[in-house]
C-alpha cells in the first residue's frame, strides 16, 4: 500500500494498545514522539498494516480500510458551517420541518428526523406538546441539556408590568437573535406555545445563512466590514451585567458562515473610526434580513413548540394587542448535544 500520510501522522495515529487506552483515547501527546520520523519499512498482513521507523522502536498497528478512508476523505468541517446546511428563503419551504409530540415520543426514527431538520434546515416544529407550565423543558431533556441564564431554567414570554426586555411587552419584535450578550451564546432556543389567543403575535423565522450569503453575493464589501468588525451587544438588569464583543457574521477559517449574531435592542454604541463603515453595512445586512420573501411566517398555536438554531435562524413576531392571553415559554439549550443525540440515533438505527 502506498502511504500518503506523513510518518508523524501515521505515528501519532497509531492505534495499538500502548498507544490506545481501550475506551480508544489516545495515551501520548505529542511531545513524546521524535519530531524527524521516516518510515523504514511496512507490513501488510490481510487488514493489517504494520509500519516502523527511523528514529523511533515503536512498530505502529492500522487497519487497511480505516488508515485508506481516513486519509483520503476531504476535510469537510464540523457541520456548523453554510456548507452542511439546506439555506432557505420561505418559498424553499413548502412543507415546515413538523412532527407531532406523540410520534417524536414514540419512536427514534421520527425523534431522529426532526433533530436532523434542526441540523439542516435550522428548525423543527413540534405539535401537541402539552400546554403545560414547564413543558419546554421536557422537550429539551429529550435531546440535549437546558443552558441555566439569569433568566432560570425557562422564561415566560408574556405582557409584564415593568418589563426587563422588550419580548415582555405587545410590541413587535424585528427578526434577532437571541442573547448575543453571552459567549458562548445559547446555540439552541425552544419557544412553547401555552396560549395565543391575542389578535396579532405571529412568529416569524429568517434564515441567517441564506441573508449573509446574499450580502456577500450582492455588496461583498459589506459582507466582510460585517465579518471584520466586532461590536459589543449587552443586557442590564438588577441581577445581571452581560457583555459579549464578536462580529454579526462570523465565519470559520476557510471563510464559511458559522454564526450571526443579530439584534438592535442589545447592540451597544460603537467607538472609533469603523463607525462610518459598519453603519451601511450594518443596515445593509438589516434590509435583507426584512425582506418578505425570506421570512418563514408561522403561528403558533397551545402546544407547538419551535426549537431552533440561535447561531443560524432570527426570530421574530409580530405586534399583538394585549387583550386575549398570550403566552410562551422558552428556554435555551445548545447544539452540541443535539447532534450527539443524531449521532446515536443514526448509530441505534444503523
Ligand atoms: C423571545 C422572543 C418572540 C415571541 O422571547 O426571545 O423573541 O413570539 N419572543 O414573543
Ligand atoms: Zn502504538
Ligand atoms: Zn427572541
Amino acid at each position: 500500500m502506498e502511504l500518503a500520510a506523513p510518518a508523524i501522522w501515521l505515528r501519532d495515529n497509531c492505534s495499538c494498545g500502548r498507544c490506545r487506552h481501550a475506551n480508544g483515547q489516545k495515551l501520548h501527546g505529542i511531545t513524546d514522539l521524535a519530531a524527524d520520523l521516516r518510515v523504514s519499512a511496512i507490513t501488510e498482513t490481510g487488514e493489517e498494516i504494520r509500519i516502523r521507523f527511523d528514529g523511533d522502536e515503536h512498530e505502529a498497528v492500522f487497519d487497511r480500510d480505516w488508515l485508506s478512508t481516513w486519509w483520503a476523505e476531504p476535510e469537510d468541517g464540523d457541520g456548523r458551517t453554510e456548507d452542511a446546511k439546506r439555506t432557505w428563503s420561505a418559498a424553499d419551504l413548502a412543507t415546515v420541518p413538523d412532527c407531532d409530540w406523540s410520534a417524536y415520543r414514540a419512536g427514534p426514527a421520527a425523534r431522529l428526523a426532526a433533530l436532523e431538520s434542526v441540523l439542516s434546515t435550522g428548525f423543527v416544529m413540534l405539535h401537541g406538546v402539552p400546554a403545560d407550565d414547564g413543558a419546554v423543558l421536557d422537550v429539551a431533556e429529550t435531546f440535549g441539556f437546558v443552558r441555566v441564564t439569569n433568566y432560570g431554567d425557562l422564561f415566560d414570554v408574556r405582557v409584564e408590568a415593568d418589563p426587563t426586555n422588550l419580548a415582555f411587552t405587545a410590541l413587535p419584535i424585528s427578526p434577532h437573535t437571541d442573547n448575543p450578550y453571552r459567549d458562548p451564546v445559547p446555540t439552541l432556543q425552544l419557544l412553547h406555545c401555552l396560549s395565543n389567543a391575542a389578535r396579532g403575535g405571529d412568529s416569524g423565522l429568517v434564515d441567517g445563512f441564506r441573508a449573509a450569503a446574499l450580502l456577500r453575493a450582492e455588496q461583498p464589501a459589506a459582507f466582510d466590514v460585517l465579518t471584520r468588525t466586532e461590536v459589543t451587544f449587552a443586557f442590564s438588569a438588577p441581577d445581571a451585567e452581560l457583555r459579549a464583543r464578536r462580529p454579526m457574521i462570523g465565519l470559520d477559517t476557510q471563510g464559511r458562515i458559522r454564526e450571526v449574531r443579530f439584534n438592535n435592542r442589545s447592540l451597544q454604541p460603537m467607538r472609533g473610526e469603523r463607525v462610518a463603515e459598519f453603519y451601511p453595512a450594518y443596515r445593509a445586512f438589516a434590509e435583507i434580513l426584512n425582506r418578505p420573501e425570506l421570512r418563514l411566517v408561522l403561528r403558533l398555536a397551545p402546544g407547538d413548540c419551535l426549537v431552533f438554531d440561535n447561531t443560524r435562524l432570527l426570530h421574530a413576531r409580530t405586534a399583538f394587542d394585549a387583550v386575549g392571553e398570550r403566552h410562551l415559554q422558552g428556554c435555551y439549550a445548545d447544539l452540541d448535544g443535539l447532534a450527539s443525540t443524531v449521532a446515536v440515533l443514526r448509530r441505534e438505527l444503523a
